[in-house]
């Protein structure tokens, strides 16, 4: 037998997914000076500056294992979700939220089970699903407002469905779900269904209707919250995120997890980071405001946008997306384009501070002309 024989078939590649380019690959091909990443959603103030003591502190012990439980980050996870109740044992932790979805998924879909997902959204949902043998229905985001079809998402649902991906506010969209959307969907929601809340950007969120997933925890309904470091906190390249749920569903999916997951450096850092209100407030201080900044500037240049809750902007720029991509680049600006999200010719550009943002305008009235 050779080696195509034996490798497992579901894992080969399905779908047209690229991951976001790093600053190294595309260092050599730009002709500008500078280069600004606005391409990935990461934090231009860097990283919680209480996480960076603790790496510190703690870089001499890599020698040693990390600890083979997650309990210390499970415990200041609650301390941190105190006023909402959450308990240690309602948490799951894994090294990013794109590992916890897999775990979710690899948890609950057999082959031929189904999952609904949203589309324009966060790919890796249906990526997942696929190599697991599932089925995805697609219950695309309605309307010029991508608003979430709660109504078509509810007559969907069958006896194979076993996961609903809802993703408040949404990659790429930057939209959010209301709370009569999300009272809606919770209360049809059938026991043998999961719903799957990303709620990865909530920082950020300043709608007055915006709901988390822990308000939902007393319905009795299977909801499972997932959250991540890389955001707000400006860890995406130190790896952690958590979930939490009832305790029920909480147990069973921290059963699949593998041991020693989370390292030394990722469990302190994280620790430590959830007292960093200081570097979280500064943070959304700044989104707030350069969001501002930035719808003015694209209502001026006439640059269709979508009002966001996260912090990043989609924009349809009226020119092909690759080009623009290119251009943009070399200018020293990386943006991302979000096709293959299913968002035709638009691009998704991450909110920096006011010397970033300036350099992305100034490159963006020099590709399209708007001088
Ligand atoms: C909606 C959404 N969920 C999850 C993630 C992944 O987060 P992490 O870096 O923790 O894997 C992202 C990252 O861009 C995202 O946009």
């Amino acid at each position: 037998m050779q080696l195509e024989d034996i490798f497992k078939k579901s894992l080969l590649p399905k779908s047209d997914y690229k991951a976001g380019k790093s600053k190294a690959d595309v260092l050599a091909s730009t002709k500008a000076d500078k280069l600004y990443k606005l391409s990935s959603n990461e934090n231009i103030l860097g990283s919680s500056p209480l996480a960076i003591e603790a790496i510190k502190t703690h870089i001499n012990s890599l020698n040693e294992y990390c600890d083979r439980s997650d309990g210390r980050l499970r415990k200041a996870l609650a301390e941190f979700y105190n006023d909402q109740l959450l308990t240690a044992d309602q948490f799951i932790t894994d090294n990013s939220a794109v590992s916890l979805l897999n775990l979710i998924e690899s948890s609950f879909l057999r082959e031929g089970d189904e999952i609904i997902v949203s589309n324009p959204t966060f790919k890796p949902y249906l990526m997942f699903a696929k190599k697991l043998g599932a089925k995805v229905i697609d219950i695309p985001l309605k309307g010029d407002d991508y608003s979430l079809d709660v109504e078509e998402i509810i007559l969907n649902i069958n006896n194979r469905t076993r996961l609903i991906f809802i993703t408040s506010p949404n990659n790429p969209t930057g939209t959010y779900i209301p709370k009569k959307d999300m009272d809606r969907l919770v209360a049809l929601l059938p026991d043998h269904v999961v719903l799957v809340y990303d709620e990865v950007y909530f920082q950020f969120v300043q709608a007055d209707d915006y709901v988390r997933g822990y308000e939902y925890l007393d319905s009795g309904k299977n909801i499972i919250a997932v959250n991540s470091f890389s955001k707000a906190y400006g860890l995406a390249g130190l790896r952690l995120g958590y979930a939490y749920s009832s305790t029920k569903i909480a147990k069973y999916v921290s059963q699949a997890r593998t041991p020693f997951m989370i390292s030394t450096l990722a469990l302190e850092a994280g620790i430590a980071a959830l007292r960093d209100n200081e570097f979280i407030n500064e943070t959304v201080n700044l989104i707030h405001s350069e969001k501002e900044f930035l719808y003015d500037q694209l209502d001026k240049l006439g640059i269709k946008f979508w009002p966001t809750q996260a912090n990043f902007i989609t924009i349809k720029p009226e020119m092909n997306d690759e080009q623009f991509e290119r251009e943009m680049l070399n200018e020293g600006v990386m943006v991302r384009p979000v096709a293959n999200f299913g968002a035709t010719d638009c691009i998704r550009v991450t909110i920096g501070n006011r010397e970033a943002n300036l350099a992305y305008l100034n490159a963006l009235k020099k590709v399209l002309n708007k001088n």
